[in-house]
């Protein structure tokens, strides 16, 4: 097996999830593609070569392998060692336990994790999940939130590229759901498989975890938890904010949300993902902005706060001060290129702002210079932007224990 290599995000990943809503006018389009830069470069061509080997190895493997991965922050260069026992196989048997291990592992002292989805559609080359995990790296006082990042791999593919770069890899299989195919936005499949998510997320509360969930394209420049609300409950980010973070009418963005584990809010996901049925072809986020008025909310005393767009910005309304700044997404963005072009340009925006003297950086000098390609305006390709839309087959509510394995054993 290839030597211990740095670790520089050398393949790319596409992600799943969370795409333009189409129902109403604030779209918001959460679909990424993209590439990273892996300094130093000679060592990406020996590492993409190791890798291909490595990938080749396990293809032709019949059982899974069970490829840990360890990272290693040192000084600024993260390393990757792998130690890889390819006859181990993936314990698909077993997902209460793995979900179980896996949420313990990650998580901070008061049981707090940080979470994202990964799927074989999306896990190829040119990926904003690079740029994700790069955002980590170059944002002021992020990269231990690294540690606590859970990535829930929908298939093998996705899975394999989780354990080649990233500690904390879960593999969720369930009965008679294939996410890996290619389906167009909004189709029965995908708005299952966005259902399916809020479901999880239920359980991941009952287990009595805390979580953040975010989406691939929202870059990560600073630690968000001081900007929480102590009391909150659910918390969630906004398209546009209107300054006061008690009022629904602000549009939230389920692209990044904090909840706490509590009886309110494992109610509320209840609620939320039983409310789909009285809003046929919607997905979770639109459902979302018509139920958050809805008195049951405050009959089970949810504490909902929605999140400034001055600390959680985004493509529809950037945050104003990089001084501030802890979250961007490229929300109000229709098309993969554009997005992934508006995402880069993101961080070098804010290595521009990291590398200016104290004095300057509190000044208005800088600007994001995104959006820049971004927008809402159709593409001129027909669905262009929309390829590579994850897609499921029939969705079942989800349970532990009922697995499909036939996701993970397909190459
Ligand atoms: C990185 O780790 C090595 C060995 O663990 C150590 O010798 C070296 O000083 C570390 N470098 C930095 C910058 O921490
Ligand atoms: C980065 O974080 C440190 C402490 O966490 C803080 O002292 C410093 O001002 C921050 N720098 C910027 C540019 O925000
Ligand atoms: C498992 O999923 C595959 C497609 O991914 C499907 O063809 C098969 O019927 C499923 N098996 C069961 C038992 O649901
Ligand atoms: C929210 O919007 C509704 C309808 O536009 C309006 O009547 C109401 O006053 C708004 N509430 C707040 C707190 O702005
Ligand atoms: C949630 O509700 C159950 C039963 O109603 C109760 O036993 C439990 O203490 C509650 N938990 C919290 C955290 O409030
Ligand atoms: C983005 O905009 C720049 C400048 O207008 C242009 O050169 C580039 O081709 C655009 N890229 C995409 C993917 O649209
Ligand atoms: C940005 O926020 C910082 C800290 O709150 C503040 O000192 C600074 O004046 C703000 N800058 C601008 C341009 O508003």
């Amino acid at each position: 097996m290839p030597k211990p290599c740095p670790l520089t995000a050398l393949h790319s990943l596409q992600f799943p999830m969370q795409l333009p809503s189409f129902s109403g006018s604030p779209v918001t389009s959460r679909s990424y593609s993209a590439i990273l830069r892996c300094p130093p470069r000679p060592l990406i061509f020996l590492t993409v070569v190791a890798l291909s080997v490595t990938f080749i190895y396990f293809s032709a493997t019949p059982i899974l392998f069970n490829e840990r991965t360890k990272n290693q922050w040192n000084g600024t260069a993260p390393v990757v060692i792998p130690a890889v026992h390819p006859l181990e196989t993936v314990d698909l048997g077993n997902e209460e336990v793995r979900l179980t291990r896996v949420l313990k592992e990650a998580a901070m002292e008061d049981k707090t994790v940080i979470l994202t989805t990964l799927n074989a559609a999306w896990a190829s080359t040119d990926s904003i999940f690079d740029l994700f995990l790069e955002s980590f790296q170059i944002g002021n006082d992020t990269r231990w939130l690294l540690d606590h990042l859970v990535i829930i791999a929908f298939d093998k593919k996705a899975y394999m590229r989780c354990k080649a770069m990233h500690p904390h890899c879960f593999a969720l299989a369930t009965m008679g759901v294939d996410f890996s195919g290619e389906k167009h936005f909004m189709s029965d499949g995908y708005l299952k498989m966005m259902w399916r998510r809020i479901d999880f997320l239920r359980i991941v509360l009952e287990m009595g975890y805390n979580f953040i969930f975010t989406d691939a394209d929202v870059m990560w420049f600073r630690n968000p938890f001081p900007q929480f609300f102590p009391d909150g409950d659910f918390q969630i980010a906004c398209d546009r904010f209107f300054g006061n973070h008690l009022n629904r009418n602000n549009t939230a963005n389920g692209g990044f949300n904090f909840v706490k584990s509590n009886n309110r809010t494992i109610e509320f996901y209840k609620f939320w993902y039983s409310s789909r049925d009285k809003h046929p072809g919607h997905h979770d986020q639109d459902v979302l902005n018509s139920i958050k008025f809805d008195p049951f909310i405050d009959e089970i005393g949810l504490k909902m706060r929605f999140l400034s767009t001055a600390f959680f910005g985004g493509l529809c309304e950037p945050s104003r001060n990089f001084s501030v700044v802890c979250t961007m997404h490229a929300n109000c963005c229709v098309g993969l290129n554009r997005k992934f072009n508006d995402l880069r340009l993101m961080l070098e925006d804010w290595r521009r702002y990291m590398a200016l003297p104290p004095a300057l950086k509190n000044s208005r000098l800088p600007f994001w210079r995104v959006p820049q390609n971004c927008s809402l305006a159709p593409l001129q390709h027909h669905m262009t932007g929309f390829k590579g839309r994850i897609d499921g087959a029939q969705l079942t509510p989800y349970k532990l224990k009922v697995l499909n394995t036939s996701n993970f054993n397909a190459n």
